[in-house]
């Protein structure tokens, strides 16, 4: 008999430092145009060698996740045939909340079986299918997002960002934050510049946008008051919302300052999920 062989992939919480939707497609889809990077906190995907293919979720986030066909893990896991595994997720970010939790995931899973079994990954488009975050997911690096999802391009390398992660837990459906936009023709991003330290990221951010933000806090209020609260920790230099909401992010100088801003945003908010982090 062989020994039994695992593989882990990481699928760290992906973060929309900027969110422009500079258009709309006739299917529906909106343009956007993103600077996105990754924080050093996520779920977990081990894969280990099985006949077929399987999936169990563990890990502090795991309530409501679905273990079947609903969940983007086997989703993924069908663009492999033949690349079977007995799949775990360690389920630690909150679901459906503008991090790429699902997302993320399902890259790691890509990733993950390539791994195992050698596999060819899937094609470009059938990763696109699977939802539009997940090829930036794949990437897993920063980058400027662009298309539907399906663009990625190289950016200046980023100092690391120390930065706090805040979720006020309510989930915000997607498609209803982009249906309430109230204009879907605003401007792309410039070129981005080249920064040496976080000061000078938070500065040039604070010039540029997440165009889901006004409909997201117009749908829920929640998300105003994570802003607030990220915005009045002491050290805090930019405080936004990732994606479609409801996480959002606070920008520090230094992990020590971000660290102890975290500390105080759970004394004060036990109930929400937050993270202290390093973006990259
Ligand atoms: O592709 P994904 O399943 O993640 O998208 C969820 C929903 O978000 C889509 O059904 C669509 O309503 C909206 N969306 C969009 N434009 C994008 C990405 C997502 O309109 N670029």
């Amino acid at each position: 008999m062989s020994p039994t062989t695992t593989v882990e992939a990481f699928a760290p919480a992906k973060i929309n430092l900027t969110l422009h939707v500079t258009g709309q497609r006739p299917d529906g889809y909106h343009l956007l145009d993103s600077l996105v990077v990754f924080a050093d906190v996520g779920d977990t995907i081990s894969a280990e060698d099985a006949p077929d293919t399987s999936l169990a979720v563990d890990g502090p986030r795991r309530a409501g996740v679905p273990v079947d066909d609903g969940n983007l893990v086997l989703k993924a896991a069908r663009l492999m045939p033949g690349a079977n595994a007995a799949l775990t997720l360690t389920k630690r970010l909150p679901a459906a909340s503008g991090i790429g939790g699902g997302s993320a995931d399902a890259a790691a899973t890509l990733r993950a079986l390539h791994a195992l079994t050698g596999a060819p990954l899937p094609d470009g488009r059938d990763v696109l299918a699977l939802g539009a975050d997940v090829p930036v997911c794949l990437e897993g690096r920063a980058v400027r997002m662009s298309g539907i999802g399906e663009r990625l391009a190289p950016v200046p390398p980023l100092p690391p960002l120390p930065a706090v992660l805040a979720n006020p837990g309510i989930e915000v459906p997607t498609p209803s934050v982009f249906k309430a936009l109230a204009r879907r023709d605003n401007a792309p991003m410039p070129d981005i510049p080249q920064f040496t330290t976080p000061g000078e990221i938070a500065e040039w951010l604070a010039t540029q946008r997440n165009d889901l933000e006004p409909p997201a806090r117009k749908l829920a209020p929640q998300i105003t008051e994570t802003l607030t609260a990220l915005s009045a920790l002491p050290g805090c230099q930019l405080a936004r919302m990732s994606g479609s909401g409801a996480t959002c992010f606070a920008l520090f100088s230094t992990p020590e300052e971000a660290e102890s801003a975290a500390r105080s945003l759970r004394q004060n908010h036990p109930d929400w999920w937050t993270a202290a982090t390093r973006l990259s």
